[in-house]
């Protein structure tokens, strides 16, 4: 592995301690390690309107794409949430984390003790919708 990945978690366990999650209580943080050493950090965001609410995941991504990044630019991306598990994607983020990561990207899949497990990308989604007729 090329990259510090004890680092990467603690820049998403930095990204969660900014979750706005006033209705769950659940916090989530994101961390999009880019080949030129720069993070894009990313947190829920909840709304009164539960549906509003945005994942850690896609925030991170939606930023890495708004600021100019590709999927060819990303080493790794790291996940915490509250609580001792292993944060895992919902469905709904999987299906962007297919669109905007390459199939081999490394996904971390991390707690505050820095415990982790590392899994790639196209294994948390095998059988992604994909726009072909
Ligand atoms: N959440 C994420 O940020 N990422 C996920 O992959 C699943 C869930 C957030 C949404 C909501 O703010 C809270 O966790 C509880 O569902």
């Amino acid at each position: 592995m090329n990259f510090n990945v004890e680092e990467l978690i603690k820049k998403a366990i930095i990204a969660k301690s900014n979750s706005y999650s006033p209705y769950s209580n659940f916090k989530v943080g994101c961390a999009i390690l880019l080949k030129d050493n720069n993070y894009i950090l990313g947190c829920n965001v909840e709304n009164k309107s539960y549906g509003l609410t945005i994942c850690a995941e896609r925030n991170a991504l939606f930023k890495m794409v708004s600021e100019g990044y590709k999927k060819e630019d990303v080493i790794a991306l790291a996940i915490t949430s509250s609580g001792d598990a292993l944060c895992t994607p919902c469905g709904a983020c999987r299906e962007v984390m297919d669109e905007l990561l390459k199939k081999d990207t490394l996904i971390v899949l991390a707690n505050d003790k820095l415990e982790y497990k590392i899994v790639k990308n196209n294994e948390l989604l095998p059988l992604a919708f994909k726009l072909e007729k």
